[in-house]
């Protein structure tokens, strides 16, 4: 998260220190309809609005939910829509002290010149969107972009990502958002930690100790301590491992706090309870696949 100074300081302020406050972290249901689809056919259901309203009814909706999230990422269609017994979602999640949040990007496409890596959509018409996205409760915004590192991180693609990023918060906060800058590293490729660390994910295994060593040196020499709160995503990882790297990392004081913004490490067991004895898909772990945004 980062807060800039402009008209809507104060409760930007205020929506970073309730986003970042202790003990909770962001619960991100911000995916696509098509993505979203793929999880509703792992347990045997279309891909109807009815059906996606339902499945995220069920988890806005789930009891304490707000002791252990602070904020919550929408799909621009769940921010319109309310629960079977008509209270729109947003009021849902405040009632709870769930900050609503939404995902503005519109996606990664290729970057031409470079070495097969991608960029990320959306910056035209964003102001708009953005001050209707408030005007429908929403107070913080996503942006994901991508940094591959088996395939660069070219020059390029790395100069693209901190455009975006920037660009994207500077509206962000203009229209009354608290940005979450959202560079996800991706854990495809071979190399090691040492790599990543110089770079800017990698299938050679490190143990959590050693992911949280070279995550805050990285963090620490790059975020200023007045950023409110760092959240890591859990990037195809288990929940097991996402929880354990985490945990790690809060081992010694950090100068931001330090939690999760977890889609898969959140959702997964749901599916995969969900089609217990039904969809041997399913059960292998289909929600941990092919997911994209
Ligand atoms: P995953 O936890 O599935 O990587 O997604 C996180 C996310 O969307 C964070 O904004």
């Amino acid at each position: 998260f980062v807060v800039r100074a402009g008209s809507y300081t104060d409760e930007l302020v205020k929506t970073a220190k309730t986003v970042a406050s202790p003990g909770r972290g962001i619960l991100a249901i911000d995916e696509s309809n098509a993505t979203c689809g793929k999880r509703l056919s792992s347990i045997g259901l279309d891909n109807t609005e009815t059906n996606r309203q339902a499945y995220r009814q069920l988890l806005l909706t789930t009891p304490g939910l707000g002791e252990y999230i602070s904020g919550a990422i929408l799909f621009e269609e769940t921010l319109y829509q309310s629960t079977t017994d008509g209270k729109k979602f947003v009021d849902c999640l405040r009632e709870a002290n769930i900050v609503p949040g939404i995902k503005v990007d519109k996606g990664l496409v290729p970057l031409p010149g470079s070495n097969n890596e991608s960029w990320c959509q959306g910056l035209d018409g964003l102001a708009s969107r953005s001050a209707e996205y408030y005007k429908q409760g929403a107070r913080f915004a996503k942006w994901r972009t991508v940094v591959s590192i088996p395939c660069g991180p070219s020059a390029l693609a790395v100069k693209e990502a901190a455009w975006g990023l920037a660009r994207y918060a500077a509206i962000s906060q203009d229209n009354g958002l608290v940005p979450i800058v959202e560079p996800e590293i991706l854990l495809d490729g071979d190399h090691p930690i040492e790599r990543t660390l110089e770079g800017l994910s990698t299938r050679r295994e490190a143990s959590p100790e050693t992911i949280a060593k070279y995550t805050l040196t990285m963090l620490k020499r790059r975020v200023p301590p007045a950023v409110p709160g760092i959240m890591f995503l859990s990037g195809g990882q288990s929940e097991m491992q996402a929880t354990l790297n985490l945990n790690a990392m809060n081992q010694s004081p950090n100068p931001w706090h330090v939690s999760f913004s977890y889609a898969r490490a959140l959702q997964n067991s749901l599916g995969r309870y969900s089609a217990e004895g039904e969809n041997e898909d399913a059960k292998k772990g289909m929600f941990v696949k092919g997911y994209t945004y």
